[in-house]
């Protein structure tokens, strides 16, 4: 990994965790699924846009067959979540009575995914679970149950693997925490 700090319009970013903590992390939650959902052809539902990284690298990964859909949310400004969420792009597949399982790049308050998985499950699938990279325990405060995690991280900003400051930064392949 680059021992470089990187610079996103006003703010400084330094490294945090490298592309190949990262992949090594993603096989594990991999396999993880690969043992919970290998015969069963689940539908992946990627929650755009910071998840594309992700989720591209995970179903990669997946062994058997499975679908994977799209939907797009947006709940942040800068460095802090709005609070006020809006769905950009629902669900447009049919997922009733199909094992669904939500990619997410990071629940950080759990208000994305508060508002979200009713509207999944009052579309009857028959399982719904979440899968997050990365997740921060100390904003979510128990509000989602995140079923396959990656890292549990502190209440910092980050860029990097998909996660952007206000557009920029998804590109990284490694993850940089906002210097303080
Ligand atoms: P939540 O609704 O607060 O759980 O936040 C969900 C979404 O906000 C995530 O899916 C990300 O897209 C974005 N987000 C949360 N924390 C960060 C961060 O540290 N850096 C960049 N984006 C973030
Ligand atoms: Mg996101």
């Amino acid at each position: 990994m680059s021992s470089i700090q990187i610079k996103l319009n006003d703010k400084t970013f330094v490294p945090y965790l490298d592309a190949q903590k990262i992949q090594e992390e993603v096989k594990k939650i991999a396999t993880q699924i690969n043992t919970d959902y290998h015969d069963k052809n689940p539908v992946f539902l990627c929650i755009l846009s910071g998840s594309f990284m992700f989720c591209s690298d995970l179903v990669k990964n997946f062994c058997g067959d499975c679908e994977i859909t799209f939907v797009r949310m947006s709940s942040y400004e800068g460095t802090q979540s709005t609070g006020n969420i809006t769905t950009l792009m629902g669900i447009v597949e049919d997922i009733k009575d199909r094992h669904v399982i939500i990619i997410e790049d990071i629940v950080d308050t759990g208000n994305t995914l508060s508002k979200f998985i009713p509207e999944a499950l009052s579309l009857k699938p028959a399982s719904l679970k979440v899968c997050s990279l990365l997740v921060k325990p100390e904003a979510l405060q128990d509000k989602v149950k995140v079923d396959y995690v990656g890292f549990s991280i502190p209440n910092d900003f980050i860029v990097g693997y998909g996660l952007d400051y206000d557009g920029l930064g998804r590109n990284l392949q490694d993850i940089y925490v906002i210097k303080g």
